[in-house]
């Protein structure tokens, strides 16, 4: 029998993530009601891991209402998109003034842009938080990037704190702070996201690098990854990328990852931000290239095709093995700070486009524990916004300015050595292609004005006086001696 308003709070939607965020929840003394479409999922959840007097079942969105105390607070755990909505227009009529509804999906910004808008004039409260951190992070720490009504965030401050990943000397500082409104905490997020994508291709490209032009085999790329694992590159994805080195399968005892087709999927979250940052004209070239590097994965049996027709030069690096190593790990160190430079930079031109304040120290912070980009590496963000919070760009702060030069080299043999044996690594080159665009006073743009001029009299600057002008290129074009 559900209790009457004795909830601190509502979820509904029980499939992994949900089912996990309620566990941590109740884990930490708050008492959760619960509730899926399905009722058969509510039933099994609460006989079995949510079998304990923190949870209670609801059968009906009217019972799980019912069950919380006032101001009330419900969390949708469902997939983004028209369902959310839906299930916001069931919701409101069910609550009252000062409630608060939650999205703790991969929802696109604009969206919860329009949900608070909508939901604030119903007079309830709205937020749309990133929650990252995958089943795991759910269960026993994520990171959570909630943005919206402010005025809500007091009320589920206590709960979201409590269940997040803690980071900081003494294990206390909680990967959970207000983001900023309406749909800030899902953009940071999908930079969370495509950010992630940029980690994971680069390390598939060091990875690939290492196993067809080094011929290192799965051990010692896992004991290649867990030394990487204990140095400027310490982090979850090099962590998990170790593991999988090691996965056997249990039939076979062949590597499990040696039997996986290599087409990758995607959700849409990194595209979203290539397509946001394409539309505010900021080059996020390296999640832009991981997504393209998924879609040419994906189109594997045209690249089966070509195989058998397009040639190139044998794969194999010459070199000395431990000096190549070490010079991907300086190349993957480089392409990251690219990346995160690149994550950062969009954050910023998004808080100008949408009037937000956002704290990129705090944000580093955030993504300092719970997320799927977890790394000691964001310490060293932290501490670069610490030290300038209106930094232009995290490759001009002190630490990353050396750390790029002092990679260069190795950063240009590997893309150059990967060039000449014909490995693709879109990423490391894009990355190295974004530093010397960046790094460099002048660019061939000139010339292309000149022939955006040429032939379609869109005018240009000049270098030597002020205004814009057109040249009448045929008059001026004289014969080639
Ligand atoms: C997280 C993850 C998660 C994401 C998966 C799948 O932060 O926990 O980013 O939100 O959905 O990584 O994403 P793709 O299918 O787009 O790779």
């Amino acid at each position: 029998m559900t209790k009457q308003a004795s909830c601190d709070i509502g979820l509904i939607g029980l499939a992994v993530m949900g089912e996990n965020l309620a566990l941590n929840i109740a884990s930490r003394g708050y008492s959760i009601a619960v509730y899926n479409r399905t009722t058969s999922v509510t039933d099994a959840f609460t006989a079995d891991r949510g079998k304990q007097p923190n949870v209670v079942g609801c059968r009906t969105l009217e019972d799980l209402v019912a069950a919380l105390k006032a101001p009330r607070k419900v969390m949708m755990m469902v997939k983004a998109g028209p369902a959310v909505d839906q299930l916001i227009a069931t919701l409101t009529p069910l609550l009252s003034k000062g409630d608060v509804i939650i999205d703790g999906g991969n929802t696109l910004p604009s969206d919860t842009d329009r949900r608070t808008r909508e939901v604030e004039a119903s007079g309830l409260l709205y937020i749309g938080t990133g929650v990252s951190g995958g089943e795991e992070g759910a269960l026993k720490g994520p990171s959570l990037m909630p943005g919206g009504s402010k005025a809500a965030w007091p009320l589920i401050q206590p709960i979201f704190q409590a269940i997040a990943a803690k980071v900081g000397p003494k294990g206390d500082i909680p990967c959970c702070d207000w983001v900023g409104p309406r749909g800030a905490g899902n953009y940071v997020k999908m930079v969370h996201n495509g950010i992630e994508y940029g980690d994971m291709q680069l390390i598939c490209e060091a990875y690939w690098l290492l196993k067809q032009a080094a011929g290192l085999s799965n051990d010692q790329l896992a004991k290649v990854f867990d030394t990487w694992n204990r140095g400027e590159l310490d982090s979850y994805l090099i962590e998990i990328t170790r593991d999988i080195f090691t996965a056997r399968d249990p039939g076979t005892n062949d590597y499990v990852v040696d039997k996986i087709l290599d087409k990758a999927g995607a959700k849409g979250t990194g595209k979203w931000m290539s397509q946001l940052a394409l539309d505010m004209g900021v080059p996020s070239t390296l999640v832009t290239e991981a997504v393209y590097a998924r879609c040419l994965s994906a189109m594997k049996d045209q690249r089966t095709r070509a195989s058998r027709v397009l040639v190139g030069p044998d794969m194999h690096n010459r070199g000395d093995t431990h000096l190549f190593i070490e010079q991907v790990r300086q190349a993957l160190y480089a392409s990251k700070i690219a990346s995160y430079a690149q994550g950062f930079v969009q954050l910023a031109a998004a808080a100008k486009e949408n009037e937000w304040q956002l704290d990129y120290r705090s944000i580093a912070m955030l993504w300092r524990g719970g997320c799927i980009i977890r790394a000691q590496f964001l310490e060293r963000i932290a501490e670069a916004y610490d030290a300038e919070p209106n930094l232009e760009n995290l490759m001009l702060a002190p630490y990353f300015q050396k750390a790029l030069a002092d990679s260069q080299s190795a950063w240009r043999h590997v893309i150059a050595s990967a060039a000449t044996i014909g490995v693709p690594v879109p990423g490391f080159m894009a990355a190295l292609a974004y530093y010397d665009g960046y790094r460099h006073e002048r660019l061939p743009a000139n010339l292309l004005q000149a022939q955006r001029d040429y032939f379609g009299a869109h005018t240009y600057e000049r270098t030597d006086k002020p205004g814009t002008f057109h040249t009448e290129w045929l008059d001026l074009r004289r014969p080639v001696g």
